[in-house]
């Protein structure tokens, strides 16, 4: 049953399927984390309350738990799938071109593996710097964490407003092939629906990256 189990993970059948859900859990993360982060736009006491009903509702740690085996799932497969596409062809193709209009091939996606191990290094620089960074206390009606102090300190300097500005466009390129792949992967791909998917993965892509770049620069040039 273990080894069935097993067999099943790391069959390339297996592999493409959980590398498609993962992909869809964290797509799903990344427009819920948009919609959050962009209450910082309505100043701090918003900000800092939504922030404190989040981290002390008791569901949170399984939350961020599946969130971490997730992401640890997604990262793991996404390696083993392209070292064993460079074992299938360790010498590259000595040309690349773009195959025409019906190809899927792109900027984004020749480009995940990447964009997607240097999203591993902002995503470990991230969550030191926010969740486990500065710990201020503000006091109003109760005594809570002043998250948006931390988050303006940090934005205030411009290598980092560069460096979110960087990972969270490349978020949106990962996204920008990540979407259409994450339903091919999973077979719900039709060619009638092919074109409509491409247009919600680019409108999702330029959402979410946009978005996201949008808030560190809002805050370095009104803070
Ligand atoms: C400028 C854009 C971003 C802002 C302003 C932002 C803001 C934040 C804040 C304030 C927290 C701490 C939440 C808390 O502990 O209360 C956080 C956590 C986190 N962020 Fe971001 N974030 C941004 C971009 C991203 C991106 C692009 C990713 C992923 C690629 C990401 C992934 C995470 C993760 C995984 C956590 C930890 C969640 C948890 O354990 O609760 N963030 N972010």
């Amino acid at each position: 049953m273990r080894s069935r189990f097993r067999r099943a993970f790391s069959s390339s059948v297996g592999t493409k399927l959980l590398m498609g859900l993962t992909g869809l859990a964290l797509f799903a993360y990344m427009v819920l984390h948009l919609a959050g982060n962009a209450l910082i736009l309505a100043g701090p006491d918003l900000f800092n309350q939504y922030s404190h009903t989040l981290i002390s509702n008791p569901l949170i740690l399984p939350i961020e738990l599946g969130l971490l085996a997730v992401f640890v799932i997604h990262i793991y497969k996404a390696i083993t799938m392209w070292t064993a596409n460079r074992r299938a062809r360790p010498v590259g193709y000595l040309k690349k071109e773009m195959a025409g209009h019906t190809s899927r091939k792109s900027l984004a996606s020749s480009t995940m593996i990447a964009s997607g191990l240097f999203l591993l290094l902002f995503v470990i620089v991230h969550v030191k710097q926010f969740k486990f960074g500065t710990w201020y206390q503000t006091v109003g009606q109760a005594e809570i964490r002043d998250l948006y102090r931390t988050e303006v300190e940090i934005f205030q300097q411009p290598l980092w407003v560069v460096f979110y500005v960087a990972g969270t466009l490349l978020v949106g390129l990962h996204l920008r092939h990540g979407f259409t792949s994450a339903f091919q992967s999973l077979g719900i791909d039709h060619p009638v629906y092919t074109r409509k998917l491409t247009a919600i993965g680019i409108f999702f892509a330029i959402l979410i990256g946009g978005g996201l770049a949008a808030i560190p620069v809002w805050i370095f040039f009104t803070s």
